[in-house]
């Protein structure tokens, strides 16, 4: 069994050659820019893991975790578009580099070469990986409208939020171990036990990205520290704030959603942290990786064969990039 440091350095050598043609540069250079900026490639690692828990790793399985990172990486391109972001990773998003409109079309062409990645797979197996991979391609798209639509009313509740970053965020996490997995030629049970703690990690994971969005540290974070507050995401930061804060904070927490004055950030921080949420974020973290865990120890294989995920796990619920 291999670790995560293990896996995602393999993964690094398989991942660095070049994915695009040269030429049109406009088009793939943004792209290449892009990929080589690295990240922490924790979904072709889950697809990797997913698949080391049943067999020894795969050839087809490098091929379903690049595409998987392709998929990853086309969503973030777009996803920085819509939230306005100006940084990720420690450098300039690609929009903000190379204009909107090529973002658009590189990130377009990023997920059509994830498409043919994937057309790698064992002929056995490729009908079930391409339905899963579709379905979880369209609920990443619902996600991510509801993000966008939220951030338009003044409050959501603690279930729609959850349901929010479930679909943006979890399921394909979730869907990264189960594709690891049934190239692995494990059973349809642990296909969905492995699925269940993919999706419960994923929202502890989703938690760790709101907190550190708002109280990140901008050297360490890579991205821009309050860029959710500024775009009045709702996070599970402002929903419980809004519950719980003073009757005179809660007004001004909504008035502060209705502007976009210099001083936003610092003064959604503040009562942020006379909410506690630093403590409600740990609460709920520690809620989905005991759930998680419960799921990971129903997998029908031996406990050893399953430290390396526990690991992951641990690391990606405190981690500060
Ligand atoms: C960022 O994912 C997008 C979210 C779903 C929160 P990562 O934090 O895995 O991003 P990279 O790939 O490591 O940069
Ligand atoms: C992103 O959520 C989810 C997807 C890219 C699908 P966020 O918008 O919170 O991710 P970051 O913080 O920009 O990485
Ligand atoms: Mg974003
Ligand atoms: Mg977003
Ligand atoms: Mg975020």
């Amino acid at each position: 069994m291999q670790s995560f440091e293990q896996l995602s350095a393999q993964f690094a050598t398989h991942f660095s050659q070049k994915h695009f043609p040269a030429e049109p540069a406009s088009l793939y250079a943004p792209n290449e820019y892009f990929l080589k900026i690295g990240g922490k490639r924790i979904r072709p690692v889950l697809c990797l893991m997913g698949n080391e828990l049943f067999d020894e790793i795969r050839p087809d399985a490098w091929e379903m975790a690049s595409a998987i990172e392709l998929f990853h990486n086309f969503t973030l391109i777009h996803d920085d578009i819509m939230d306005k972001a100006p940084l990720r990773r420690g450098q300039e998003t690609v929009h903000t580099r190379f204009g909107e409109s090529t973002a658009i079309l590189s990130g377009d062409v990023m997920l059509i070469a994830a498409y043919e990645l994937m057309n790698n797979v064992s002929l056995t197996v490729i009908r079930q990986v391409q339905s899963l991979f579709n379905a979880t391609a369209r609920e990443v798209c619902e996600g991510q409208q509801y993000d966008m639509d939220f951030e338009k009313l003044e409050s959501i509740s603690f279930e729609q939020y959850l349901r929010m970053i479930e679909l943006k965020t979890s399921v394909l996490l979730a869907a990264s171990l189960k594709l690891g997995a049934i190239l692995g030629g494990a059973g349809l049970r642990n296909q969905d036990l492995v699925y269940e703690f993919g999706r419960k990690l994923g929202l502890a994971f989703q938690v760790q990205d709101d907190y550190l969005d708002a109280f990140g540290d901008p050297d360490r974070f890579g991205k821009q520290v309050g860029g959710d507050i500024m775009s009045n995401k709702k996070t599970f930061l402002l929903i419980h704030a809004l519950e719980t804060a003073s009757p005179k904070q809660q007004q001004e927490l909504k008035r502060l959603l209705l502007q976009d004055g210099e001083d936003k950030v610092g003064k959604v921080l503040a009562i942020f942290r006379d909410c506690k949420v630093d403590e409600w974020a740990l609460e709920l973290k520690n809620k989905f990786i005991d759930e998680a865990f419960l799921h990971l120890e129903d997998i029908a294989v031996l406990a050893v064969r399953k430290q390396p995920l526990k690991e992951l796990a641990e690391f990606l619920v405190k981690r500060d990039h």
